[in-house]
């Protein structure tokens, strides 16, 4: 059996008074496969062999309840109203039964439907970078761009993008443990909002149906195997499922490519998109860690658990495991695809990674054609780790 190497409290990197860098330095630093501290709550995984095992487990079960309540989210929060509707909140049939409603709508060739309006949406934001100054691409470009996305796979209007944005950000956010009061009075005000914006949407496709994914929730095979709440709560989690992360996902993105060198060489090679977009997240995961419940004792990749434990799979560490990566701390935009962690795996893998790896392509393709001397500035990129991690500020020119 392995023993996890074990942190004395003082020195815990499963805090929450530690920041996120620094817990990430802790659990690196010791250089274990699998770590946990004195008061055993968390056993984290870093190996890509036992980050795999652990998602690929089907014992576990979702911590999103339990990650809500050490937030002080209860029963009485709009945010619990809706998590606990959420394919992730689910276990084993009930997840299947709300993930196969939409799973079909996420295969490679069925996402391409939506290249065109992502490509448009791209072109629109490209079009006015300022030739002269600095500014940041954040802002004008990564956070608008996701924003579009999300409302192309739903079916929102463009106008709408930013106001879904918003909600987005306050909801992602509660996936994660340890909100601040603020977070979770930011978090519950949207999922009221976007309730009753998905209530709105939905009543007007029954009106007038279109070609889009709310139109096929209010269909009557949708509504035959899912209630109203859960209907409502799977065409916003469309929304906020995968906006942030591929907002950080295409600044972050481009920060590396441009940083390393690569970016021109993108212009001229367009055939490389596929593996950069894959290099980059595995480089820097926008889901840095994700976490399952242990719901009895159990034994997993010969690592004991004790029930009430959580298990954490450790992205970030796994995608640089040096017994998988040859030169893991390289940016390698040739480098074979990998297992791709960045999106999980098992029975809960991310819904959206086709989506997201086609509006990545597009992100850096589009950009690369557009502006293949863009240059970083000497302003240092401002990194957000508190959900998704990534950067959220970039001051660039367009060179
Ligand atoms: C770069 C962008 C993205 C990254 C890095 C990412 C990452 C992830 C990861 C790591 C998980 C697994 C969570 C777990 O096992 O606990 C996940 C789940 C999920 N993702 Fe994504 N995601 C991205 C974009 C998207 C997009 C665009 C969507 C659009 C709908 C999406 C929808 C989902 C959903 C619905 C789940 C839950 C799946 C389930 O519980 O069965 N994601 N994502």
């Amino acid at each position: 059996m392995r023993e996890p190497y074990v942190f004395p409290m003082s020195e815990s990197p499963f805090s929450p008074d530690v920041p996120p860098l620094e817990r990430r330095r802790r659990m690196l630093e010791v250089g274990a496969d699998v770590v946990t501290d004195e008061m055993g709550a968390v056993v984290d995984f870093l190996s890509e062999d036992d980050v795999e095992g652990v998602l690929n487990d089907p014992r576990f079960a979702s911590v999103a309840m339990p990650t809500l309540q050490l937030s002080g989210i209860d029963e009485s929060s709009p945010v619990w109203r809706l998590w606990t509707h959420l394919m992730f909140a689910k276990n084993a049939e009930e997840h299947r039964r709300i993930r196969n409603v939409v799973a079909r709508e996420f295969g490679p060739r069925r996402v391409d439907r939506f290249r065109p309006g992502i490509e448009q949406a791209a072109d629109e934001l490209l079009g006015d970078f300022p030739a002269d100054a600095p500014f940041d691409l954040w802002e004008r470009f990564a956070y608008p761009f996701a924003a579009r996305v999300a409302c192309e796979l739903v079916g929102i209007p463009p106008e709408d993008a930013l106001r879904a944005a918003g909600w987005a950000f306050d909801l992602a956010r509660a996936f994660f443990p340890f909100m601040s009061p603020e977070r979770v009075s930011r978090a519950e005000r949207s999922a009221i909002e976007i309730c009753a914006y998905i209530d709105d949407l939905l009543d007007q496709r029954r009106d007038e149906p279109r070609d889009d994914l709310v139109t096929m929730l209010t269909s009557d095979e949708v509504t035959a195997s899912l209630s109203p709440d859960e209907v409502r709560a799977l065409a916003a989690n469309m929304i906020f499922a995968g906006l942030e992360a591929t907002a950080k996902g295409v600044c972050t993105g481009v920060y590396f490519l441009v940083e390393h060198g690569q970016l021109a060489r993108l212009a001229d090679e367009p055939e490389l998109v596929p593996t950069a977009v894959l290099e980059t997240l595995r480089f820097s995961p926008p889901a840095q860690s994700v976490a399952r419940f242990t719901p009895e004792d159990m034994v997993c990749q010969d690592v004991a658990l004790r029930a009430g434990q959580v298990a954490s799979a450790n992205i970030v560490a796994a995608s640089r495991d040096p017994d998988r990566y040859a030169d893991p701390d390289t940016l390698d935009i040739e480098r074979p695809p990998g297992k791709q962690l960045a999106f999980g795996a098992g029975a809960h893998y991310c819904l959206g990674a086709n989506l997201a790896k086609l509006g990545l392509g597009i992100a850096f393709e589009r950009l690369a054609g557009r502006y293949p001397t863009l240059e970083l500035t000497e302003a240092e990129p401002r990194w957000d780790y508190e959900g998704f991690a990534g950067i959220v500020e970039l001051q660039v020119r367009a060179g």
